[in-house]
This record gives structure tokens, C-alpha cells and sequence, in this order.
């Protein structure tokens, strides 16, 4: 069965903010020995997900179509020239898991998907031995299928998937046919928005998933969570030398996904991660925040929610840490605006007795003990992350 798929939110690195189509057997066998080796993994970065671009496409494999003459799917043996079984064990062996991705469609958003194929390509993608498998929707707009009968095919593929094999079912439709309403118990991670490289800017691509995510706290939980999508924190943006986020904003983009209980999909080039002078270096700090990640993390699986903003654009965001009921909260003082600004969270807005104790996540900093209110000041697009610790009030009912 899956159950004991995606307890917490899933954490890797995926192949397609940092390279877009530009996977290949090396780039992952690279990629795997410096998540190993700069300590990702041991931080819990433990999925490598290959995206869009390993399919054949060219004829690499002899095809037009992707597939041989017995339907069977086609990898692009130039990209992968030691098969996907060598390289999933090459994964395997170095205490990591595996991820690849198809679509429902019979196109999908460049190549080919799996429309008519569910059952034999979840089989053959067992028998390599992945471990993950984001199915994205192109193909199935582009059909006008409904989405939530073919997901819920899909993922009764997996679990009918000969050899038998677990593997996290990322459903990717964008939000389009509002999966919130179906697809917890069909995948383990869902999308809820558009891609976050396609908002305008990047930060707007924050803002907005960040919203949408926000809409559907209570379904999230363990075994299924709400997806804004992969982080850009430290991703050079399309320009070359220009990065998608600043480093407040980048500071926002992880503080929120860690309280809304969103997947970690690392997009930044961990192969210079260890190179101070490198974008990705220079961003090393913020995706290595065990603290941060320990919020992610958390076992209960609340997904955190807007608990005030009084001013537009101030938010506070607040989640109940090991237990609704514990007296310990993840707070997150989200300033939208382009000023930088002094916010103040509450105890009666976390459900908090009035006295509380703080600490600050980014600064990594007890900041004492404070009567009914704290107040900090937020940079322009930053966040302030707390961790505040008190005696739970029983009346209060997080916002939803
Ligand atoms: C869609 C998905 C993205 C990415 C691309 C690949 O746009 O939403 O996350 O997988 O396809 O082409």
C-alpha cells in the first residue's frame, strides 16, 4: 500500500528550475554526489527529480513517438546512455530516491505523455526504480480530459504497479479542475496554481502560489500537501548572471513554504552551493536552515494559515508546531509591501496565553520572554520567522 508515503512534505531537488530541459545522466549523477556531499541530504533533501526533457524525442531511441513498436516508453539514450536502471541504482546507492516525470495526456508540455499507457509506464517506471513520478496535465488540457479520473487512473496504476514499488504521485494540473477537491488519497502532493516562473516576476510567482496554497490549509496533512511548486531561492533567472529572487525575497520564499507545509523542491545549482562567491553559495545558508526545515518538517502536519493583515500586504502566518493544542507555533511576518516596515504578531492572534518566549529562525536568536505582543522589523518583500512558545489558549480556533 502507500501508506507511509509523504508523512512530511517531500524534499529533494528537481531538474527544472535549475536546468530546465537539460537532464542527463551525468547532470544527476553530479547533482547526487554534491547533495551528498554538502550535506543536503543529511538535511533531508532526500528526492532527485528529473522534469521535462529525458524522453526521446529525436529519434535517439529509434522512435517519432517516444515508444517502441510495442508501446513500450522511450528514454533519450544520448541524455541517459547507462539506462534509467543503472542510474536509479547509482541514486539508491547513495541513500537517495529518484524522481521522473510524464504527463496524462497523450502530448505533454514538450514531448510525449502517457494517455492510453497508464499501467506500462507505471510499470516500466517501477522496474527502473523510481521512486516519484510528477504527472503533469498539458496533454490532458490539450484533450480536454477530466483530470480527477485520470489521476485517480494513474494512481490506481502505482498501486496495482508490477514489479510492486512505492512511489509519490506529484499531481501537477496547476489548480486547474481544483484538485483540492479530489485529489487528497489520489496523489501525495498536488498543485495549486500556475507555474511560479510565470507570474510576471518571480516574486509575484512567490506571492501568488503562496496564495493559492494559503486557500487550502485544511487538507494538508500527512500523506498529502498542498504544492505551490519548487522553490527559486538562489535560481539564476533566465537572464544569464540575473537571480530570480533577492535575498529577502528568497528569505520569504522558504519561510513560507516551510509554514504552509510545502514540499522543498530545491532549484538552485547545489553543484556550487559549497563556493561562497557563487549565486547558489550565496543562497546556501537559507535552504540549509535546519530550523526553518524542522518547521516544514513538523510530524503533526498543520499547515499554517493567515492569522491577520491589517494592513494590506502585512501578513501573519501561524502554525501549530507537534500538536494543535501544544503551545508551540511557527509564526512567519510576511511584509507583501516595498517598504521595509516594523510588523507585530500578538498572542491572542497564535492562541497563545499572554506570556510567550521567542526565537528568531533566520537569526537563530532567543529573543526572550514578552508579554502579549512582539514586534519586529520586516525588509521590504522579507519575512521575520519566529518559533514562539507558550501555554496554549483552549479557546482559539486557528483561522482556515
Ligand atoms: C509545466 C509544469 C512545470 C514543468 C514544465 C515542464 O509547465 O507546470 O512545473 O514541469 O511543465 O515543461
Amino acid at each position: 500500500s502507500e501508506e507511509g508515503l509523504a508523512l512530511t512534505p517531500p524534499m529533494g531537488y528537481s531538474t527544472w528550475n535549475a536546468v530546465r530541459r537539460n537532464v542527463s545522466d551525468a547532470l544527476i549523477r553530479k547533482t547526487v554526489d554534491s547533495m551528498v556531499s554538502n550535506g543536503l541530504v543529511d538535511l533531508g533533501y532526500k528526492y532527485i527529480n528529473i522534469d521535462d526533457g529525458w524522453w526521446d524525442t529525436e529519434g535517439a531511441g529509434g522512435s517519432s513517438n517516444g515508444r517502441d513498436k510495442d508501446g513500450n516508453i522511450l528514454y533519450n539514450k544520448n541524455k541517459f546512455p547507462n539506462g534509467m536502471k543503472s542510474l536509479t541504482d547509482y541514486v539508491h546507492s547513495k541513500g537517495m530516491k529518484i524522481g521522473i516525470y510524464t504527463d496524462i495526456g497523450q502530448t505533454g508540455c514538450s514531448y510525449f505523455g502517457s494517455y492510453g499507457y497508464y499501467q506500462k509506464d507505471v510499470d516500466q517506471f517501477a522496474e527502473w526504480g523510481f521512486d516519484f513520478i510528477k504527472l503533469d496535465a498539458c496533454g490532458g488540457d490539450a484533450m480536454g480530459l477530466d483530470f480527477k479520473k485520470q489521476y485517480a487512473e494513474f494512481s490506481q496504476a502505482i498501486q496495482n504497479a508490477n514489479p510492486k514499488r512505492p512511489m509519490v504521485l506529484n499531481i501537477c494540473e496547476w489548480g486547474k479542475q481544483q484538485p483540492w477537491r479530489w485529489a487528497p488519497g489520489i496523489g501525495q502532493m498536488w498543485r495549486v496554481g500556475f507555474d511560479i516562473d510565470n507570474q510576471g516576476s518571480f516574486w509575484n510567482g512567490v506571492l501568488y502560489e503562496i496564495d493559492r496554497a494559503a486557500g487550502h490549509a485544511d487538507i494538508a496533512g500527512p500523506g498529502g500537501w498542498n504544492d505551490p511548486d519548487s522553490l527559486e531561492v538562489g535560481v539564476i533567472a533566465d537572464k544569464p548572471g540575473q537571480l530570480s529572487l533577492n535575498r529577502d525575497e528568497a528569505i520569504s520564499n522558504f519561510s513560507m513554504w516551510a509554514i504552509l507545509s510545502a514540499p522543498l523542491m530545491l532549484g538552485l545549482d547545489v553543484n556550487t552551493m559549497d563556493n561562497p562567491t557563487t549565486f547558489s553559495g550565496q543562497f546556501a545558508d537559507i535552504v540549509t536552515n535546519a530550523e526553518v526545515i524542522a518547521v516544514d518538517q513538523d510530524a503533526a502536519g498543520i499547515q499554517g494559515t493567515k492569522v491577520k493583515e491589517s494592513t494590506p500586504g502585512l501578513q501573519v502566518y501561524a502554525k501549530p508546531l507537534i500538536s494543535r493544542t501544544s503551545g508551540s507555533r511557527a509564526v512567519v511576518l510576511l511584509n507583501r509591501t516595498d517598504a521595509p516596515t516594523t510588523m507585530t504578531v500578538t498572542s491572542d492572534q497564535i492562541g497563545l496565553l499572554n506570556q510567550f518566549s521567542v526565537r528568531d529562525l533566520w537569526q537563530k536568536n532567543e529573543m526572550g520572554m514578552y508579554t502579549g505582543s512582539y514586534s519586529a522589523s520586516v525588509p521590504a518583500h522579507g519575512s521575520v520567522m519566529l518559533k514562539i512558545s507558550g501555554t496554549n489558549d483552549p479557546s482559539w480556533t486557528p483561522p482556515s
